[in-house]
């Protein structure tokens, strides 16, 4: 269930001061600059934005994350993939600490988001989360849902924010629809604007929820097409979705999570066309 994160909480937190991530950030989290210039087509790059390590999640008694290690690079597309109910969402909760983990480590660029004295806010500032549900402000603009948080967590003015606000609704396509509320947008359009209330933010990476699950068929793909967008322009992402074409086209990685555990990991053509492992090949074969 998504307790109404209303006010876009999910999206931030302190002020954040963008630009591209520091070269050397990594720091703690090991591994190289990224040298924006890696040949091959991906535009992922040797530094880790957030490093997973061993992670554990339990409800009561029922622990639904059981051990997930994972890095995901700069400008990584990361699609995973999984039966209902196999921890995907609670992973991609944990990462900007909308759920507390049991075990193990989250970190986030140089800082270690799961220790203690971390300040959550100023980890969410940098992590924009997109839901299947939009949680869209109903009695406010799509132009006002964008201003929101800019305001009230990175303490922009309301000119810069508007301004920002209007550049993000015109890159995912809703220029004309500014002043429209939600009501009056379809869930597609409400999806985008959800989608340009999270740059706004000018988030260091994205997690996606099954953002297009709730939409008719015909409204999806102007969405999977803002995220493909994304994707190219270098955005690093972590994508739960159902979109296998998507996955195939967008994905450096796509990850098989069953029964809380990655069960198999790889490229799209390693994992959908020569799945290792029975359950994946066993859920492969139930979608497609
Ligand atoms: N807040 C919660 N309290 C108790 N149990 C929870 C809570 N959130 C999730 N769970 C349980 O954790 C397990 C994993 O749930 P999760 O939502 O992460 O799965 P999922 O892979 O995202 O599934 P779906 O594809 O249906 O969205 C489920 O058994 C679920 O019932
Ligand atoms: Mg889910």
């Amino acid at each position: 269930m998504s307790e109404s994160n209303h006010d876009g909480v999910v999206l931030n937190g302190e002020a954040v001061d963008t630009g591209p991530a520091s070269a050397s950030g990594a720091g703690a989290v090991g591994a190289g600059a990224a040298s924006a210039d890696a040949s091959g087509a991906s535009a992922a790059s040797n530094e880790i934005v957030v490093r997973i390590e061993d992670l554990r999640k339990s409800f009561g008694d029922n622990e639904v994350l059981r051990g997930i290690d994972l890095d995901v690079h700069r400008g990584e597309v990361v699609v995973i993939l999984g039966p209902s109910g196999s921890g995907k969402s609670t992973l991609l909760r944990c990462v900007n600490l909308l759920e507390k983990p049991t075990g193990g480590r989250i970190f986030f660029e140089d800082t270690e988001i799961t220790a203690k004295k971390t300040d959550i806010n100023k980890v969410r500032a940098k992590v924009g989360m997109v839901f299947q549900n939009f949680n869209l402000f109903p009695h406010l603009t799509a132009k006002k849902n964008v201003m929101l948080a800019q305001q009230k967590v990175l303490h922009r003015n309301a000119d810069e924010a508007a301004r920002i606000a209007v550049e993000q609704l015109e890159k995912v396509g809703l220029g004309d629809r500014i002043d429209y509320k939600p009501s009056e947008l379809s869930g597609g359009q409400q999806q985008r604007v959800a989608i340009a209330r999270a740059l706004a933010m000018d988030p260091h990476v994205m997690l996606f929820d099954e953002a297009t699950s709730a939409l008719d068929p015909e409204l999806v793909r102007d969405v999977l097409s803002v995220m493909k967008g994304l994707a190219k322009g270098g955005m690093t992402m972590i994508v739960v979705t159902h979109e296998m074409g998507f996955a195939r086209d967008v994905a450096d990685r796509v990850i098989f999570m069953d029964g809380g555990f990655i069960v198999e990991q790889g490229t799209p053509e390693d994992v959908f066309d020569h799945p290792k492992s029975d359950r994946t090949k066993d859920f492969l074969g139930h979608i497609s």
